[in-house]
């Protein structure tokens, strides 16, 4: 990536500030290094021991566009520099962004314990008054409770004030992200405090001053929304593969409707990340114990289990049985772009083929599974290699150049499942595949529906005033 490409720069500077960011990850390390670029002199503690040291080789450990540049430009310049020492990251500074993550539980609530241990070394560590401000996501409530829990870890006299200020960005666009924000979040218990928080980037971006717990509902309903979007495309898909519409067209067509809009109604295998199924689940469990279930939430929660699994059953019926068939599933990042598998739905779908039998062979541009029994190739034709089967799992533009005959020649079966909607359907048709989608390509389950219109015709035959017998 070239940093003289304006969508990886700063455009604007500000006042200069000095700030720690507690976490090293997706977030931490794309705040550091664009605030760093913003002209601030930034402190980043991590605690991964391994992920420190890759940053002290100037390595980035997570795969970001842009984001190598920025780092090595500002260590250099000595505006962003790493530790896992928390006393010295934090000595003089007056605000500390928390970039920690918050995993779900179990029980799909939030585990908060990473964000109270990392709050209560910075509370502990501070020197002056200081502001922690919670960029994780985090359940309405949390920033005012972590302000009680920490005050009483802060040093005689000083005063520690907790700000909501959450994070939008996307994995694998993060850093342009950073720079055109859709709109700045600050939650603020007092308009001085909003201020300062606010102040850390250019006054020209969109600002939300509100309230802590407003600011955090701000992020979970987002994510909640974006998720009830992809499961509401997916059912659409579904309904255009029963009724034979063209799901193109159709989805196209609804979110050229501006109040809709086009994003995020892309059918698929489901959604996955660190985020939305994570958020998804705790607005449910905020909504719930504020005694107002939502039922649009866990509609979209059901119906993301639900896509999943039809597109395994999708899969075993186009090949009769899976067991002991051999699959090539391209993709395991959780999306394009990005080398995150957290909850990834591309590799809940090899696990789920494997649990009904079948062999898999796997391949990602970037993305690594560390789990045992994902077995990994690095050549997409080396996957497909003898395979019975082949599914594009995530939409990788590359996949899209894959060549149809140089497949067809790899593999021993003639099934291809697009789950993604990246491969064009013509020339591997012609290559002599069955090319299976989501709402698209060859369809099984399409049904007639004509009574309807003519049940509707006999009734309008009738002379006008004749009662319906
Ligand atoms: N990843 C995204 O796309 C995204 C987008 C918006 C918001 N968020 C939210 O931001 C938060 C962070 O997400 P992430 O994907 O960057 O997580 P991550 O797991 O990639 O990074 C978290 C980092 O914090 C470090 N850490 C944990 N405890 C620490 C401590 N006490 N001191 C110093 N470092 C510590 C971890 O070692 C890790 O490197 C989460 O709440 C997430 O929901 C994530």
């Amino acid at each position: 990536m070239n940093l003289d490409d304006s969508r990886f720069q700063a455009s604007e500077s500000v006042e200069p500030t000095r700030i720690c960011v507690i976490g090293a990850g997706y977030v931490g390390l794309t705040a550091a290094a664009c605030l760093s670029e913003l002209g601030h002199e930034v402190r980043c503690v991590e605690v991964d021991a391994t992920r420190l040291a890759a940053l002290a080789r100037a390595e980035i450990p997570i795969y970001e566009p842009g984001l190598d540049e920025l780092v090595t430009r500002h260590t250099s310049s000595g505006r962003l520099t790493f530790t896992d020492d928390m006393a010295s990251a934090m000595d003089g500074v007056s605000v500390a962004l928390l970039c920690v993550g918050t995993p779900p539980r179990s029980d799909g609530e939030p585990d908060l314990r990473q964000l109270g241990r990392a709050a209560t070394a910075a509370a502990a560590a501070a020197t002056s008054d200081v502001a922690l401000v919670v960029k994780s996501t985090v359940p309405p409530g949390t920033c005012e409770a972590l302000e009680l829990f920490v005050g009483g870890h802060a040093p005689d006299g000083l005063r520690v004030r907790v700000v909501s200020n959450p994070e939008f960005l996307r994995e694998g666009r993060a850093v342009w992200d950073f720079f055109h924000p859709d709109r700045v979040v600050v939650g603020a218990d007092d308009s001085d405090l909003a201020r300062v928080v606010a102040g850390l980037y250019p006054s020209s971006w969109p600002l939300v001053a509100c309230s802590r717990r407003s600011a955090e509902l701000v992020k979970y309903a987002s994510n909640t929304f974006l998720a009830v979007k992809i499961s509401f495309a997916n059912e659409v898909a579904a309904l255009c593969e029963a009724l034979g519409a063209e799901t193109d067209k159709v989805l196209g067509g609804v979110g050229l409707d501006a109040r809709i809009g086009g994003a995020f109604l892309n059918p698929g295998p489901g959604f996955g990340g660190s985020c939305l199924p994570k958020d998804l689940s705790g607005f449910i469990a905020v909504a719930e114990s504020a005694g107002r279930p939502s039922e649009v939430a866990r509609a979209a929660q059901r119906a993301n289990d639900t896509a999943l699994i039809t597109l395994a059953a999708k899969i075993e019926s186009a090949l009769g049985s899976l067991e002991g068939r051999t699959i090539a599933v391209l993709g395991l990042a959780f999306k394009a772009g990005t080398d995150d598998t957290r909850f990834s739905p591309a590799v809940a779908l090899v696990r789920e083929l494997e649990k009904r039998g079948a062999h898999v062979r796997a391949h990602d541009p970037i993305a690594r599974v560390a789990e045992p029994g994902v077995h990994q190739v690095a050549d997409p034709y080396e996957a497909a290699h003898g395979a019975e089967a082949l599914v594009v799992a995530t939409g990788w533009e590359q996949y899209r150049e894959l060549d149809p005959l140089r497949l067809r020649e790899a593999m021993s079966g003639h099934v291809i499942m697009d789950a993604v909607g990246v491969l064009a359907i013509e020339p591997l048709r012609d290559a002599g595949f069955d090319l299976y989608g989501i709402g698209r390509g060859l369809v099984t389950s399409f049904a007639p529906v004509l009574w309807r219109p003519l049940e509707w015709m006999l009734d309008a035959g009738q002379p006008s005033g004749v009662a319906n017998p």
